[in-house]
């Protein structure tokens, strides 16, 4: 069953693909000052989210690297070392273009998006995906995709927002429902497209909840670590090797 993220944009309900269509529309517009943005509406705490999710990451073994939903590039380019193979797989041009300006060469670039990956099974040693899942039309299918490409044995890692502890919650909603907006009319000039950001993190699944379903996509070894009281989560599974 689709989570009803599928079927919403922002507090509207639309069907999944006006919701495609949306998202996309919101990351083109949003590409040039997306950067800043994150520095802005996360007083720069996303730098250190992406600082120890990538310190973790690099820990797995594995020469196939792939940052789905990878956007501009930050996540690509904390990654690089010279025996990894990466690529940035992400159906928004104008977000890939940032990155292709930061990591030239570097990586590889595929437009694609996580329901349908363009890779072949059991071909990547290490998935990462920071900030992305929210953004796709079937969490479950996308999760069945990522469990598909894997080796066994891979590892996949998600960086997300998540459900924040309660005392944090009256802070944190009136942050998301006052500051942001405004910064994004300010700063991005786009106010609706981080209405729709602040309003897709908030009906994301929370911690225990998108660990059941890291679980029913057929990854083992699940679990998760919160990040600012849980503002944030770093979710980790891994494929089951052959016996
Ligand atoms: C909030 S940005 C995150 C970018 C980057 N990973 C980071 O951590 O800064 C979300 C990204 O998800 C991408 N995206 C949207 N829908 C997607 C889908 N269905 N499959 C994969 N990526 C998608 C967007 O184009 C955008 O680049």
């Amino acid at each position: 069953m689709k989570h009803p993220l599928s079927n919403s944009f922002g507090k509207n309900r639309v069907t999944t693909e006006q919701r495609e269509q949306l998202v996309r529309s919101v990351f083109k517009r949003v590409a040039p000052r997306y950067d800043l943005m994150n520095d802005l509406m996360s007083m720069g705490v996303h730098r250190l989210w992406k600082w120890r999710f990538c310190r973790e990451v690099d820990k797995a073994s594995g020469r196939d690297f792939v940052d789905l939903a990878g956007g501009t590039g930050d996540i690509a380019s904390a990654l690089q070392k010279s025996d990894r193979a990466l690529l940035i797989i992400d159906p928004s041009e104008p977000m890939m273009q940032v990155a292709r300006q930061r990591l030239g060469s570097h990586c590889h670039y595929i437009a694609g998006s996580a329901e349908n990956i363009p890779l072949q099974d059991n071909s990547v040693d290490v998935l990462t995906i920071s900030f992305g899942i929210r953004n796709v039309t079937d969490i479950s299918a996308s999760l069945q995709e990522i469990t598909r490409v894997l080796k066994p044995g891979g590892h996949f890692y998600c960086l997300e927002f998540s459900t924040p502890q309660a005392w944090l919650r009256p802070f944190y909603d009136s942050w998301s429902r006052i500051v942001i907006p405004r910064l994004g009319a300010l700063v991005a000039g786009h106010p609706d497209a981080y209405s729709y950001l602040i309003e897709s993190i908030r009906q994301f699944p929370a911690q225990q909840e998108m660990q059941q379903l890291i679980e029913n996509a057929g990854l083992q070894r699940v679990s998760y670590s919160n990040l600012s009281f849980g503002i944030a989560c770093i979710h980790r599974a891994q494929k089951p090797p052959i016996e």
